[in-house]
């Protein structure tokens, strides 16, 4: 079989958690393949709402796979938390594996983290704090401790020794710590990892897919937040596009399947950078409001702005998507006219291309629709649609080439229509 990957097109937050737990019974496997706790993917059904981090959206299905893979980067303690919070669900996590190859977000990784982002002043980048960039730091320049590490005698030099390093550093800023209580949970966490089943998860993915299982890569963040790709340097620190799966599980390209794009019907922002539609008004915060914009990792207020077609038609070619699963309509209901930006004028001149510099003023060109002003939040078939949401979508589809193929029209499992 070949690999599926499943993917945020805009600035992270598109509803990955909820598609993929929706998507799981049709896979065997579900795997995470970049990124880290600075991610919040959110589930809902049976009146229960989780937000996962570092483990899989397909974990709600025992019978099912999940692997944490080898482009991943693990904070135990944080890990530790998310397991202990799901206990009461009566999960054993026999079906959770855990790559060897998957990085350690150390105490003073997350305190370089901070450091950093003091040290910017006001054009910090607007990190979640979690350590990801000095952990993919220390990953390139090759000083990172590894998940398999643990089964190493001298782990524990290793981490004094990395430790050490990372003080060097913080004591060249301006910046008080004290790790102390922070490295005992981190020391209790890597128990716990000890405790799951450590794997060479490239054998294992690849196994699976020649034995004609199905497996499902589940992407972290958003294509605008990639590495390479977003809008340098407030992006994240991982590749977090399709080419992701393939380094972060360790398959190779020929045998990737269908991408699947996750939008959101409007955009959201976390964090500094470029938003060329973004909206500082009343439709803004009535947006926030209505879709509940508020970071599922940390809470902060999104910023919130109608969806850009240029983005997302840049985030499709990069990606190679083959369907778009369309989130979060429903908060769009409460609006009498409906913008969609189509695109960019920059320096006087109209474009559709992304500016490599991302602090030139961008001012958006928009296309208007009449909005449905009708809940979609009980439609369970295309036919309940309001036709002015289905012009809407034809449009989509229309300017980007690549169908639509799932409306979800809530936050819940059922709250899903498969066109
Ligand atoms: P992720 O990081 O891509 O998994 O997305 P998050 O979980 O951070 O944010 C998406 C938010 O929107 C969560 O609170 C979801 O419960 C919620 N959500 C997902 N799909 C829909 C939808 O179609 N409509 C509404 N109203 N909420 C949704
Ligand atoms: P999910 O998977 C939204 C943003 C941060 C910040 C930038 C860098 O839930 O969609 P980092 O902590 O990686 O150093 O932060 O990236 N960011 C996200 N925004 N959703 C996420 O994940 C994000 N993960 C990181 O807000 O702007
Ligand atoms: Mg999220």
């Amino acid at each position: 079989m070949k690999l599926d990957v499943l993917l945020g097109l805009q600035w992270g937050d598109e509803g990955k958690g909820k598609i993929v737990d929706v998507l799981t019974p049709k896979y065997d496997v579900i795997a995470r393949f970049q990124g880290g706790p600075n991610a919040g993917h959110t589930l809902e059904f049976n009146n229960i709402k989780h937000v996962l981090h570092t483990i899989p959206s397909g974990i709600f299905h025992p019978e099912k796979v999940n692997i944490i893979g080898n482009g991943v980067v693990i904070d135990p303690v944080i890990f530790r938390k998310e397991i202990e919070s799901l206990k009461k669900y009566n999960l054993t996590f026999s079906n959770l594996y855990i790559s060897k190859k998957a990085h350690f977000i150390l105490p003073t990784h997350r305190m370089l983290d901070a450091a950093s982002e003091a040290a910017k002043g006001v054009t910090k980048i607007g990190s979640t704090l979690k350590g990801i960039g000095p952990t993919y730091m220390d990953k390139t320049g090759r000083n990172g401790l590894r998940v398999g590490d643990i089964l190493a005698p001298d782990f524990k030099q290793r981490y004094e020794f990395l430790k050490k390093k990372h003080i060097d550093i913080l004591n060249q800023h301006d910046f008080t710590y004290d790790i102390n209580e922070y490295e005992a949970d981190w020391f209790e966490g890597i128990d716990t990892i000890r405790s799951f089943q450590l794997v060479d998860s490239e054998y294992m993915v690849n196994q699976f897919l020649n034995d004609k299982k199905s497996v499902l890569a589940e992407g972290a963040q958003g294509t605008m937040l990639d590495i390479d790709f977003g809008s340098y340097p407030f992006v994240t620190s991982s590749n977090t596009i399709c080419a992701g799966a393939s380094t972060g599980l360790g398959v190779a390209p020929n045998k990737f399947g269908e991408v699947m794009g996750i939008v959101k019907a409007y955009c959201t922002r976390v964090g500094s950078g470029p938003f060329p539609t973004e909206l500082n008004d009343n439709t803004g915060e009535e947006m926030r409001k209505v879709g509940n914009e508020f970071g599922s990792t940390t809470g902060r207020p999104r910023r919130c702005g109608w969806l850009d077609l240029p983005a997302l038609k840049y985030s499709i070619m990069i990606n190679g998507v083959t369907q778009i699963i369309l989130t979060k309509a429903d908060v769009l209901s409460v609006f009498d006219t409906i913008k969609v930006c189509t695109s960019y004028k920059i320096e006087g001149k109209t474009t559709d291309q992304l500016p490599y510099d991302v602090n030139l003023p961008i001012e958006p060109i928009y296309k208007e629709f009449k909005g449905w002003k009708k809940d979609l939040t009980n439609a369970t078939t295309l036919n309940e649609l309001p036709k002015e949401f289905l012009d809407y979508i034809s449009f989509i589809e229309h300017e980007v080439k690549v169908p639509i193929t799932i409306v979800s029209v809530g936050p819940n499992r059922k709250q899903t229509i498969i066109r």
